[in-house]
């Protein structure tokens, strides 16, 4: 991780007032749109959407689920999230505190969802968090990020490399396998954003 934690959820705060209407970029509405369609879940399941930030996508599928926990380390995010549900009335959704790492659930979780945030952790620290995920039990795990296709030569990013630390799709479909997901699409929106649809 190129920042700590704490400097993370510093960063995400000071900017989750305007986070929203920022993220007008084709990558990120075409990784949305898949990981949402990708979730589906049931109207019995429970969602865990790992890096919640302002809801999208767990409030994207609070009509389709029957629960939907969202989590983050950025308080100011969070609270976007909650006026969000608040304002759709959404009452099976709930944003609380919890990392990659350590996600802070207690209950059973069907579905497993994460829309470019795992891209802050370093690979090392991937393969722990896709770990931890294994061992919630879901029976799919959808990820949408930044994953790298190929080497990209510097100066041609499209994330800012001193604060992202992006894998390469081989690494994470590597990762995924490793701890027991069968990988059962991969779909790249560009060389350097793509989303993997992991079922056990
Ligand atoms: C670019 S935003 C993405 C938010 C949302 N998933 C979306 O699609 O709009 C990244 C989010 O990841 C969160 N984040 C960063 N590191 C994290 C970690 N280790 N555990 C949980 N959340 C983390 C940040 O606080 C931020 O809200």
């Amino acid at each position: 991780m190129k920042r700590s934690i704490d400097e993370h959820a510093e960063r995400f705060s000071a900017v989750a007032a305007e986070y929203d209407e920022q993220q007008d970029s084709d990558e990120y509405a075409a990784c949305a749109s898949m990981v949402i369609d990708a979730a589906d879940p049931g109207p019995e399941e429970t969602v865990l959407d790992l890096g919640t930030g302002t809801g999208a996508i767990a409030l994207a599928l609070a009509s389709d689920a029957g629960r939907v926990i969202g989590r983050d380390i950025s308080e100011g995010m969070l609270a976007e999230a909650r006026r969000k549900a608040d304002a759709a009335g959404h009452e099976n959704v709930a944003f609380g505190e919890g990392r990659f790492r350590e996600p802070n659930v207690d209950a059973a979780v069907d579905v497993v969802v994460s829309n470019f945030a795992m891209h802050h952790l370093a690979d090392d620290e991937k393969r722990e968090a896709i770990e931890v995920i294994a061992d919630l039990d879901p029976r799919r795990f959808v990820l949408g990020d930044v994953m790298l296709s190929g080497e990209i030569p510097e100066g041609e990013e499209a994330f800012s490399p001193e604060v992202d630390d992006p894998a390469t799709v081989g690494v994470l479909v590597e990762t995924l396998t490793d701890a027991g997901f069968s990988v059962s699409s991969a779909t790249l929106v560009s060389d350097q954003y793509g989303v993997l649809v992991a079922d056990r």
